[in-house]
């Protein structure tokens, strides 16, 4: 790119004197429409639970939904992100507890869809919070098995779309289920659910706080490089992408988000698709730290979601969806 003009002549501070200057050039802005709100369900009775390593997140009961639901609403944001705390006694090898028509996920869609119908809701497929071993996959012997893992993740995804689920989002990274998936809700008439797929998710030590919130933590952390991206790699985030979409993706998702914006730009500038990013818990609870230690103030939070905008994605989930929109909706 050649630059146009020479000092004097140009001043780039023209532009940026006065706020509503900078307001008429600005490339990037941020709407209550570009947030999800991931939202952590936990069985009981009129619990509200706070999660140690995520201050400000809570897990509800399905009773006290409303508590968040409300201002969901109220913030309008367009959807919403569910995930289970699951107890310890209702998880197995096999994560079982993923297809059961009464768990925690289906419970929680029903009475979500019944109350909320205009709020969007997307679930994870993957069994780690069903798994005692933590992992998103079955293991035989000794391997997470990608294609007996498929057949469950295909069963748990067609359950959640008769509970009423809008957004299918399979977060597990075993090759080809995208297509199963597309294909079993094709058969069972669900042509029009939406897949969000996890496509390019890395094998991170950005996800310890969710783990801690899901109930998946382990005392040895759990290692998911043989089916998560390797963190030194970009190019088979093309060939992820690629695949996904010719299986039957809708979205595209890149996780986590700050420490991969260059992914996210490769990929808008490739594939002319949607492209979602995934702040995660750990990039979170940083800056939550940062701001709670007076290292950085509340704006730190906008830029960082700006940041993804300027880099291609169309929305961002973040547990900081509240607090942001509350900015932006009065
Ligand atoms: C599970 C899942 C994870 C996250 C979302 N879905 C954790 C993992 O893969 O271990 C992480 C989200 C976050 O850290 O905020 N498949």
């Amino acid at each position: 790119m050649k630059i146009i003009g020479s000092f004097p002549n140009t001043r780039l501070r023209r532009l940026r004197k006065h706020k509503w200057i900078r307001n008429i050039v600005s490339e990037n802005n941020i709407s209550h429409n570009d947030l999800i709100l991931p939202v952590f369900v936990r069985e009981g009775k009129n619990k509200i639970e706070t999660i140690k390593s995520m201050p400000g997140v809570k897990r509800y009961s399905i009773d006290k939904l409303d508590v968040i639901l409300k201002q969901v609403k109220k913030y309008k944001i367009p959807m919403i992100a569910l995930f289970p705390y699951t107890s310890f006694n209702k998880k197995d090898e096999n994560g079982t507890e993923a297809l059961n028509p009464n768990n925690l996920i289906c419970r929680s869609l029903k009475t979500i869809k019944k109350k909320y119908p205009e709020i969007g809701v997307m679930c994870d497929v993957a069994l780690d919070p069903y798994t005692l071993s933590g992992h998103d996959g079955i293991i035989i012997n000794k391997k997470i098995d990608n294609d007996e893992t498929i057949k469950i993740l295909t069963k748990q995804a067609l359950l959640q779309a008769q509970m009423g689920c809008d957004v299918i989002a399979p977060s597990d990274m075993m090759d080809g289920r995208v297509g199963h998936i597309r294909k079993m809700l094709d058969k069972n008439n669900f042509k029009d659910v939406n897949i969000l797929s996890y496509a390019v998710k890395f094998a991170s030590n950005y996800y310890g706080p969710f783990r801690d919130a899901v109930g998946s933590k382990k005392k040895i952390k759990i290692d998911k490089k043989t089916y998560q991206m390797d963190i030194r790699n970009s190019d088979d985030s093309y060939k992820e992408v690629a695949l996904d979409l010719k299986e039957g993706a809708d979205m595209i998702l890149v996780k986590p988000g700050m420490m991969y914006l260059d992914i996210i730009s490769k990929l808008k500038n490739q594939f002319k698709t949607p492209i979602l990013a995934y702040q995660v818990s750990g990039e979170y609870s940083l800056i939550k730290d940062g701001i709670k230690n007076k290292l950085l103030n509340e704006d730190s939070i906008l830029e960082s979601i700006i940041a993804f905008k300027r880099a291609g994605a169309c929305a961002i989930i973040s547990y900081f969806a509240i607090d942001i929109a509350k900015k932006l909706v009065r």
